[in-house]
């Protein structure tokens, strides 16, 4: 079997298009749509990030603006900004970009911000919602990951889906959207037993790992007939590449996800739907999108 391979990028293209068309009907009525970002230090790779979320942005119409600060900044200095944001009526998205320098507590910061303003859906608020199936913003590439999944017909309903990753950002809402929806989950991470064994009964396996070579997912720890969805960023020789060895799984898989332009396309992508989600939010009090 060779497996389809499940276009990020044309998803997130599509996306941004409805967005955009969003947008444009926003501004037409006075209102434009404006995310701004924090970032604390100049880590390259979070640099890279924020950069490409505001070029996004303006792809969209979505204006944006970069607050950066020195990374010696106390938690103080963060928490000020976020109050000075939550406040302006011009500001309908705020994102700090993760992860914040070890000095500075990111759940303090990330419960300051205003759970309306919070693009990046990981206010303890946001999160809990999900619980009830009530959220309006999900963080952005567990929805993107449930967004391409719909795309391509998958079923989710009464599956083993395995998740290789336990973060907040990922593991943990991912969890939940598919429980949610009727899959039987399990969560791997380091301290798992026989993680191989779990990965070969999955019939739908996402791994959000990014510790190549330690960890690389070769054809022989998959099912046949798997999806295979791989949220990994890895640099190797300077090229990004995912934790899937791609070439040999996608002759086991059904479905597979290339690294670049599978995931990460779409996490930016919800991100402009969830800055418009906000800003329909704040003005009208709803969202016309759907909760997972
Ligand atoms: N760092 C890596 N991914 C993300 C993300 O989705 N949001 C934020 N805020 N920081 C990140």
């Amino acid at each position: 079997m060779t497996g389809i391979i499940m276009d990020g990028k044309a998803l997130a293209e599509e996306v941004k298009a409805r967005v955009r068309i969003e947008v444009n009907k926003l501004i037409k009525s006075g209102i434009k749509p404006t995310l701004a970002t924090i970032l604390v230090g100049d880590d390259p790779a979070s640099v890279s990030y924020v950069r490409a979320k505001h070029k996004n942005c303006e792809d969209v119409g979505i204006n944006s603006q970069n607050y950066q600060l020195p990374k010696e900044s106390n938690e103080n200095d963060v928490l000020k900004l976020i109050e000075r944001l939550n406040n302006k009526k011009d500001v309908n998205g705020i994102l700090v970009q993760l992860p914040l320098p070890s000095h500075i507590d990111s759940y303090k910061v990330i419960e300051r911000i205003n759970p309306i303003k919070d693009v990046d859906g990981l206010h303890p608020e946001n999160l809990g919602k999900i619980f009830h199936k009530k959220a309006d913003l999900i963080p952005c590439t567990p929805k993107g990951i449930m967004a391409l999944i719909e795309k391509y017909g998958i079923t989710v309903k009464g599956r083993n889906v395995v998740i290789v990753n336990r973060s907040n950002l990922v593991g943990k809402p991912l969890y939940h959207l598919l429980l949610n929806n009727d899959a039987t989950v399990t969560i791997c991470h380091t301290k798992t037993r026989n993680i191989v064994d779990h990965m070969r009964n999955a019939d739908i396996l996402i791994t959000a790992v990014g510790h190549r070579p330690e960890f690389v997912v070769t054809s022989d720890m998959v099912k046949e007939g798997a999806v295979v969805i791989d949220v990994g960023m890895n640099r190797i020789e300077g090229k990004l590449c995912g934790d899937v060895d791609f070439n040999s799984v996608i002759e086991k898989a059904s479905y597979i996800t290339p690294v670049p332009g599978g995931v990460g396309p779409m996490t930016v992508a919800m991100l402009l739907e969830n800055t418009l989600i906000a800003t329909n939010l704040q003005i009208k009090g709803v969202s016309t999108y759907k909760s997972y």
